[in-house]
């Protein structure tokens, strides 16, 4: 396939010259948000100011923030019991406030240990000297498979998952069931991506530049309860009672990021029409993939079937030359992003909600054809 116009190919116009994103993250944005944000980049709403110039005091920046979370609140079905907050310090620094926040005093905190990531976060827990407790699962076989059996201790403070796995390509199709234990999902890589029923989860939380928006921001969905158990002597920055207490803006937020979140929140309730369209959408998109992966006999899923991710679909070609050679072709013909994590190698094409089928069908045409020519 020869890729005469990238502009024709991607349905841009303007003269942007823009590729077939499906980077892992930061990741694709919708174009439509995109365009907006530079339409109004110089003079928000009428205030001849920028959004990046504008004060997180203003009544602007109020409604910026406020809107956003009415949005996820209302796409996510939200009781009052449940606050949304924006954090700095990404999906990590999370790692390291969940135990310090909500461990509770001579109680163990479980981990599933699903990945590179859960493997992070469960490290925080350790350097605070918790009682971690680990549920191991296929390390032997690089992770490629989620657990369907195992115990959790029903003293533990919480149980950790990590929803889905970006290194991976494995993602939990049914939540792991904590039995009364409250569940705190690492949501990073398929938050909003489809509906879930929030009530079982004690936090959830997401570094934003996924699924949301640009980097430098995570939300954390945490329910009310939970807060109780913060320990009065924290840091102030680092007590999720502080972010509850002032709304997420105690110091200065990341009001660029918050912003453009809003808009992304607007598309997926308003273009796109909430959470059980986009999941539609997203499954659509990862079958479309996985069909030439089954069918083909160069392209091999890394993730066992049952496991398989909506958001990241791993694979490999049969050796390293073959694969740089795809990777190669892949890139001179504007799809970005495919070479798998530095951790794992191969390759991987990441389906956020914003890569459109469009980019989807033109790289299963590029990896039938690319199969073809051999
Ligand atoms: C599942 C998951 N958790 C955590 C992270 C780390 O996120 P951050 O860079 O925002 O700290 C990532 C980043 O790719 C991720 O995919």
């Amino acid at each position: 396939m020869k890729i005469e116009s990238l502009e024709e190919l991607t349905g841009n116009s303007g003269g942007e010259k823009r590729v077939h994103i499906f980077n892992a993250g930061p990741a694709a944005l919708p174009l439509s948000v995109l365009r907006e944000v530079q339409e109004h980049f110089l003079n928000f709403h009428g205030s001849g100011m920028s959004i990046t110039e504008i004060s997180h005091r203003s009544t602007l920046f109020e409604e910026v923030i406020n809107d956003a979370i009415d949005r996820m609140r209302r796409l996510l079905k939200l009781s009052d019991d449940h606050h949304v907050l924006f954090i700095q310090g990404g999906a990590s620094l999370q790692f390291c406030m969940i135990p310090l926040n909500l461990a509770l005093p001579g109680r163990p905190v479980t981990y599933l240990n699903t990945g590179v990531w859960s493997t992070k976060a469960m490290k925080e827990a350790r350097i605070q000297g918790k009682d971690v407790r680990v549920i191991p699962t296929s390390e032997d076989t690089d992770f490629s498979c989620l657990p369907t059996d195992f115990r959790v201790d029903e003293q533990s403070s919480y149980l950790h998952f990590t929803s889905n796995n970006t290194i991976q390509g494995t993602q939990w199709h049914q939540f792991p069931d904590g039995k009364g234990v409250p569940l705190i999902s690492d949501m990073s890589s398929d938050f909003m991506s489809r509906p879930i029923d929030v009530r079982p989860f004690g936090l959830i939380y997401a570094g934003a530049q996924k699924n949301l928006g640009p980097s430098g921001v995570a939300v954390v969905i945490i329910r009310e309860d939970m807060l109780k158990r913060v320990p009065d002597a924290l840091p102030t920055m680092l007590k999720y009672t502080t972010y509850r207490d002032n709304k997420s803006l105690f110091n200065t937020p990341p009001t660029f990021a918050i912003y453009i979140i809003g808009l992304v929140l607007r598309w997926l309730e308003e273009t796109i029409g909430g959470l059980r369209e986009m999941e539609k959408i997203n499954r659509q998109k990862a079958s479309l993939i996985y069909e030439v992966i089954d069918r083909s006999e160069i392209y091999q899923g890394a993730a066992e079937l049952n496991s398989r991710s909506m958001m990241n679909v791993t694979f490999r070609l049969p050796d390293q030359r073959l694969e740089q050679r795809f990777l190669a072709e892949a890139g001179r013909n504007g799809f970005e992003g495919l070479r798998g994590h530095r951790s794992v190698g191969g390759c991987r094409a990441s389906l956020y909600n914003a890569v459109t089928a469009d980019s989807v069908r033109n790289l299963v045409a590029f990896m039938r054809e690319f199969e073809e020519k051999l």
